[in-house]
Order: C-alpha cells, then sequence, then structure tokens
C-alpha cells in the first residue's frame, strides 16, 4: 500500500509518518530530509536545494522528479514493501509524474491522508522546532513564505486527489495519538 502524507508545514507529516512505520512496517520516502541530508553533506543536489528551501521556495519539479525516479530506480525493493510519501507531491506536476513511476512498478497511490491544521498552530509548532532543533527553514520570515507557497502551489492538490476519489481530510489539531486513531481508519477501510 502507498500512501501520501500530504499537509501544510508544520501539519505533521513527519510525526504521523514514524507511527505508520511502527505501525505497519512500511517504506518512508521524505523529500524534505532527504534534501536537508543532502545540504548537510555538501553535495551539489544540496547546494541547488539550499537556495531554495532558504527561501521557503520549491526545488523545480523537474529537478524533483528526477531524484525521486533516481531512488525508485536504485531501491525498487522499497516500492515493494509500500511507501509513505511525505511531503511529495507538493504539485500538479509530480503528482502525475509519480502515479506514472508507480505505473512502471504496477502500483499506485492507495490514500491520501491530508492533516488540517489551523495556521495560528502551524505557526506556533514550527517556531517552537525551530528554538528546540534549530531547523534554518523555521524562522518566521521562512514560515510564512512556506506557507504562502503551500496555498498557491501545493494545496490544489486536494482537489486532484478528491476528484480521483483517494483524499482523506483529517482534523490535525487534536493530539499526536488521536490523529493517528483515525489515520489507521483510513488503513483499516482500504
Ligand atoms: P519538508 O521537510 O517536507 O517540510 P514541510 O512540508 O514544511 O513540513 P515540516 O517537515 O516542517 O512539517 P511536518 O508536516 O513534517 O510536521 P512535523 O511532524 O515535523 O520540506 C522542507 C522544504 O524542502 C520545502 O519548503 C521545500 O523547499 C523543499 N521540498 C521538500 N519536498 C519538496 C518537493 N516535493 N518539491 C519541492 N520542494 C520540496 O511536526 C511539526 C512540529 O509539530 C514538530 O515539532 C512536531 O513534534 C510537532 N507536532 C506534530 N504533531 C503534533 C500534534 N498533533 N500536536 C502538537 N505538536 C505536534
Ligand atoms: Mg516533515
Amino acid at each position: 500500500m502507498n500512501i501520501v502524507i500530504f499537509g501544510a508545514p508544520g501539519s505533521g507529516k513527519g510525526t504521523q509518518s514514524d507511527r505508520l512505520i511502527a505501525e505497519y512496517g512500511l517504506h518512508h520516502i521524505s523529500t524534505g530530509e532527504l534534501l536537508r541530508k543532502h545540504i548537510a553533506e555538501g553535495t551539489h543536489l544540496g547546494k541547488v536545494a539550499d537556495s531554495f528551501i532558504s527561501q521557503g521556495q520549491l526545488i523545480p519539479d523537474e529537478l524533483m522528479i528526477d531524484v525521486l525516479h533516481d531512488l525508485f530506480r536504485q531501491h525498487p525493493e522499497h516500492i515493494a514493501k509500500g511507501v509513505i510519501f511525505d511531503g511529495f507531491p507538493r504539485t500538479i506536476a509530480q503528482a502525475e509524474a509519480l502515479s506514472e513511476m508507480l505505473k512502471e512498478y504496477n502500483t499506485e497511490v492507495h490514500a491520501v491522508v491530508g492533516l488540517d491544521v489551523d495556521e495560528d498552530e502551524l505557526i506556533r509548532r514550527m517556531l517552537q522546532r525551530g528554538k528546540e532543533s534549530g531547523r534554518a527553514d523555521d524562522n518566521i520570515d521562512t514560515i510564512t513564505k512556506r506557507l504562502q507557497v503551500y496555498h498557491k502551489q501545493t494545496a490544489p492538490l486536494r482537489d486532484y486527489y478528491t476528484n480521483k476519489g483517494s483524499f482523506h481530510p483529517i482534523d490535525g489539531n487534536r493530539t499526536v495519538d488521536e490523529i493517528f486513531d483515525s489515520i489507521k481508519l483510513v488503513f483499516c477501510n482500504k
């Protein structure tokens, strides 16, 4: 089963992915974590990614899709296991590319779990994390930009997946456990 965890910056995608991995043993692909690893290692991709991430902008579709394609080719066993996609797709072009890539492996996106969180709570969570972990894009200027980019470029995916019948909105303002219980219900009904 392939799941997309969808939501605004700070909505809990990473947190709920960890719970899903523990419960169902799926493979986790977080494009944000992948890019931060490249930045830490100082690779060419990392340098390019840093120039976008620090401005709260998305990495261009073509580059991001290539990165995913390479990952699939290098690790087809991950797709066989089932994947949680966290932070990908973020645009309609990425969603269409994902569908094409999964088709090559005779599979598809089975469910999209959308975490709905109020904007003031999103900002509170990211500022708090910025203080605790020092994540570079968790400052108010970059957070504001990330939220604008989310509304403009990523939020249209809600309608895209709703039209495909695979979007499951979940109230993400609750506790981690309560949210996870709702996600498990989506799994049970699939
Ligand atoms: P990415 O790393 O994906 O960041 P994001 O989407 O901004 O989301 P976050 O990781 O900040 O939040 P999250 O939803 O994972 O929430 P979390 O569980 O951490 O992307 C970073 C950047 O990389 C992008 O801006 C872009 O530049 C680039 N990028 C990545 N993917 C790309 C793509 N596909 N295309 C182009 N560019 C791409 O939770 C947040 C905090 O809240 C944590 O501290 C957590 O402990 C806390 N928390 C979680 N749940 C709860 C709860 N229920 N109650 C209270 N606190 C909670
Ligand atoms: Mg995350």
